[in-house]
């Protein structure tokens, strides 16, 4: 007897049928799947094809960009420009809101390659989405929504082939990638409540420029966790999601470089800590600043503005509330 399991786009066509809704999410979707096995596809073969080097330019954040994170880019942007359904995107890797149709429903944020330390080693990195939708009625604000008002956030992490996406007041479900290339076999993600599999996640070696705060707090509880640290969000976020615990990127503020200080944290909120934090909410967890905000309801005022975040289980993200607070 054969097995199927159910793909991706099933599970979506039967949630939209379910809701009543139009079939324009499911094109702009089919347009993320695809840019996804592309990126997939150029990063399993990058160290065949010489791509995994440096492109020689910097990026808005003044930071080296790879090939690979050129290559993403311009897959993504190829494919949410084709599918006709996106008004704009803000992605990593421009400057400038990007302009794709005008009659689009959607706007979509992306970090095409998150955790560009690991291309040169063609190790896990992810691709990074969310998405909100235009006002259909009234005024158009355009571009800069809170992740609160986002209708899905997603993320791939590749070449391992899983996805990872949660959908507005519906949780969030866990994909794997089989062998034609299919996203299958949705598992419900839900953080679980025993601290015994818990983890702590963050960069240990910026760890003496965090506020006192923050290491004291670090000092007190980290024999209590295990330490798993990627260096890629996307990675580091879905060990979290499955096993429960904390991921934070803290303020740097005592670099004794004072240029390498980021009172704001190093992720950026549209692409980065919104995608996780709404899928973590999604999945009975939360996400906070360190000025103990709930990074779903700050609204930007930026494109590609930074923040601090702690993301994880609830019990955690509440400590450290506290811990702020205090
Ligand atoms: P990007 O590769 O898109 O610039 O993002 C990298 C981010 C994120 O993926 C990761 O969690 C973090 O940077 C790692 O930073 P450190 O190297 O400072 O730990
Ligand atoms: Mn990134
Ligand atoms: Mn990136």
């Amino acid at each position: 007897m054969l097995h199927f399991e159910q793909t991706f786009m099933d599970f979506l066509i039967e949630h939209q049928e379910r809701h009543k809704r139009t079939y324009h999410f499911l094109i702009l979707m089919n347009a993320i799947l695809n840019s996804a096995k592309r990126i997939q596809y150029y990063y399993l073969t990058g160290a065949l094809r010489g791509n995994l080097g440096l492109a020689g330019s910097v990026n808005v954040q003044g930071e080296d960009v790879m090939r690979m994170d050129e290559i993403a880019n311009e897959v993504v942007l190829h494919y949410l420009k084709k599918c006709g359904r996106v008004i704009s995107v803000v992605s990593e890797e421009n400057d400038d809101i990007v302009m794709l149709n005008p009659d689009g429903r959607y706007f979509v944020y992306f970090d095409p390659m998150d955790g560009s330390s690991n291309v040169p080693h063609n190790l896990p990195i992810g691709f990074l989405f969310g998405i909100a939708k235009r006002n259909l009625e009234g005024e158009e604000d355009m571009h800069l929504r809170k992740g609160r008002d986002y209708i899905c956030a997603g993320m791939f992490v590749i070449p391992t082939g899983t996805f990872t996406i949660a959908l507005k007041n519906s949780g969030c479900f866990r994909f794997h990638i089989d062998e034609v290339m299919n996203y299958v076999k949705p598992t419900k993600m839900t953080l679980p409540d025993s601290p015994k599999t818990w983890e702590l996640s963050f960069n240990p070696s910026n760890w003496h420029t965090y506020s006192e705060k923050v290491r004291n707090w670090i000092e007190q509880n980290e024999a209590k966790y295990a330490f798993r640290y990627l260096g890629a969000l996307a990675g580091d976020f879905h060990r979290i999601l499955t096993n429960g615990g904390l991921f934070m990127y803290p303020a740097i503020l005592n670099h004794p470089d004072p240029k390498k200080n980021r009172p704001e944290g190093k992720l950026r909120l549209m692409y980065e800590a919104n995608v996780v934090a709404f899928m973590c909410e999604e999945a009975g967890g939360g996400a906070i600043n360190e000025r103990g905000e709930n990074i779903l309801d700050i609204l930007p005022s930026k494109h590609h503005q930074r923040t601090t975040l702690y993301v994880g289980s609830k019990k955690l993200v509440e400590e450290m509330r506290e811990v702020f607070r205090s």
